[in-house]
């Protein structure tokens, strides 16, 4: 995981790159660190922890230097110390590395067989003393950077710093995503377009085994092989990719107030609000000719997926087969050749989803990726983009994006039921429209605030929490669980109201509360009787459901969130407002940091 980014500058660059790190937070924050070349010598800053911890250090002990890279670490191999931060550097360099060198070990063994020695236990060290031992054969930094890139095994990105080389950085790319930014006199590296975009908004991606020689005057890209290749520069709209807090404590509460606009704009790309039809989508197999569907993705991307199980085999009269992309990838599924599987993700670079979504591809499926990030690795080798329009998420724990992936979702589902003849104009008019309804009711939804943030204060002196859903409000179970314990670290779980009796029974009490999904659906009914099975044991029960809802239950109810009165099929994208509100004021409450917790990062790129 991990995010880097390089500056060649015209003034110091240890500013502008903590600048261009914070931004890129969201893929791990257990240290950070900067490196800069000093009057040609390498010298490095590096803390534990958050960024602020490194400010702090530059504060103390400033770096002048015009050229550097920078580094926000996400903890795979060795601890999170300061030690093991990068930059990584050898007595001729300095690197940073995002990904896994699976042949650390090996590397390791022969170099220092060499006699080289090593301060670190990472496989990031090795990818510095690979370089190393090439310029100590006499190679200059581009004949030692490529040679050295065909001895690493993995999937990475990295950059280099060589000491007394003033106006050069190298970036490779190899399975971890690469930007090249272009400035006036000045050039930019970074893990993706947002850390880059105040820089410049010129953008160029490396491909997979591209490499960089990068100075002042411009990039020269090879390939694998070494041959010049060019990549594409494109222009990102100025202030798109910026995303700053506004008048919120913390991210994710913008992100989850944002909701009922950008959900607004992620429909509006797939539907005619006019006409209230469906805009029509470049399926990239013939609908009318599938036997299935198959959905891949993880964390709270496979819940959206998981819903769209519902929606997909309600509208299109289709089996679903989902999985998380972890599982996915390593268990032989046989693949539908001319099938169509879904990948849905947020931020595009999630390792086991892309994986997955190249062993589908091998096995020719037709591919659609929902994705979040337009310009990002799933979106760019899926065979049709869906995209959703939720803008840049910083929050670690996904909201908007996730409403979005519904929104999206639900749209493909009616889509793929209309081509396939199983729901008819007027059904599809229907459907759109209760589609369409649920940003505003989103907007109703938000307005339970005060209420979602009461039911924390008894929320956060839980150990256990149990949420409740049959049907699409199941994976909202799911996620209502995950959200909670990522946030505020209480234990979680969310249980198939029906699967109640085979087990999570057991564990009602006077403690721990019960919260109950239960939209007004088909199966509102049975949810009531799982709620009368918790009452009659004494359990705590919180609702979240319309307002006639607690009287039908006629169980005592402790909480009750009273939701406004929709039609039922795309119900989660509305309840997953107060679910989302409950578990960010919970972790406030708790005093834990809403937008960081621990130990996660935002965007997982290692496996
Ligand atoms: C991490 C994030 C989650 C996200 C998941 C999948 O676990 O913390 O918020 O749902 O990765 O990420 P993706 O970018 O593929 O949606």
């Amino acid at each position: 995981m991990c995010g880097i980014v390089g500056v060649l500058g015209r003034g110091p660059v240890a500013g502008p790159i903590v600048d261009a790190l914070k931004r890129l937070e969201y893929r791990g924050y257990d240290s950070a660190g900067v490196a800069t070349l000093e009057n040609g010598r390498l010298e490095r800053r590096r803390a534990e922890g958050k960024l602020k911890n490194l400010e702090a250090k530059l504060a103390a002990e400033p770096l002048a230097g015009a050229i550097g890279i920078g580094h926000t670490r996400w903890a795979t191999h060795g601890k999170p110390t300061v030690a093991n931060a990068h930059p990584h550097a050898s007595p001729r360099l300095a690197v940073v590395h995002n990904g896994i060198i699976e042949n650390f070990k090996a590397l390791r063994e022969e170099l220092a067989a060499k006699g080289y020695h090593f301060a670190t236990e990472t496989d990031s060290e090795i990818a510095a003393f690979a370089v190393e031992d090439e310029l100590a054969r006499g190679k200059t930094p581009e004949q030692a950077v490529h040679a050295a890139l065909g001895r690493l095994r993995g999937a990475f990105a990295l950059v280099y710093l060589f000491a007394g080389e003033d106006d050069l950085l190298i970036g490779a790319r190899q399975g971890a995503p690469l930007a090249i930014g272009y400035g006036d006199g000045e050039m930019f590296l970074g893990s993706d377009a947002l850390a880059l975009a105040p820089f410049t908004d010129r953008i160029s991606y490396l491909e997979e085994g591209d490499w960089a020689v990068v100075t002042r005057e411009g990039a020269d890209i090879r390939d694998r092989d070494g041959k010049r290749v060019k990549r594409r520069i494109q222009r990102s709209p100025p202030g798109s990719l910026l995303a700053e807090k506004g008048n919120y404590r913390h991210f994710m509460a913008k992100e989850i107030h944002e909701q009922p606009e950008v959900v607004g704009h992620t429909l509006a790309h797939y539907v005619d609000m006019a006409a209230m039809r469906l805009k029509p989508f470049a399926w990239p197999v013939d609908p009318t000719k599938l036997a299935r569907v198959t959905i891949v993705a993880c964390g709270t991307a496979y819940m959206a997926g998981l819903t769209a199980k519902y929606w997909i085999e309600r509208f299109a009269r289709l089996p679903v087969e989902i999985d998380v992309a972890s599982e996915y990838r390593y268990r032989e599924a046989p693949v539908d050749d001319g099938g169509l599987t879904i990948v849905v993700s947020q931020s595009g670079e999630t390792a086991d989803t892309l994986a997955s979504l190249r062993y589908v591809k091998e096995r020719g499926s037709k591919t659609v990726g929902v994705v979040n990030v337009p310009d990002s690795s799933v979106a760019r080798l899926t065979d049709v983009l869906a995209p959703t329009l939720a803008g840049p998420e910083i929050g670690v724990a996904s909201t908007k994006a996730f409403t979005c992936q519904l929104a999206a979702l639900a749209a493909l589902a009616i889509g793929l039921g209309k081509a396939r003849g199983t729901i008819d104009e007027a059904a599809e008019a229907t459907l759109v429209g209760e589609l369409i309804a649920t940003p505003g009711l989103l907007a109703e939804a938000l307005k339970l605030e005060p209420a979602a943030e009461k039911l924390a204060q008894a929320v956060a002196r839980a150990r256990d929490v149990l949420y409740l859903g049959r049907g699409t409000s199941y994976p909202l179970a799911l996620e209502g669980a995950l959200k909670l314990k990522e946030l505020s670290y209480i234990h979680a779980e969310g249980y198939a109201a029906g699967e109640l009796k085979h087990g999570p029974i057991a564990l009602i009490d006077e403690a721990m509360p019960v919260i109950v999904i239960a939209p007004r659906d088909a199966v509102f009914e049975k949810v009531v009787s799982n709620m009368q099975e918790v009452a009659a044991r004494g359990g705590r029960i919180v609702l979240i459901g319309e307002k006639r809802a607690a009287e039908e239950a006629a169980v005592t109810i402790e909480h009750f969130l009273a939701m406004p009165d929709m039609s039922a099929n795309f119900a989660p994208i509305v309840y997953a407002a107060p679910i989302q509100m409950l578990a960010y004021h919970t972790a406030v409450i708790m005093g834990k940091d809403a937008d960081q917790p621990r130990n996660l990062a935002k965007s997982v790129t290692v496996e």
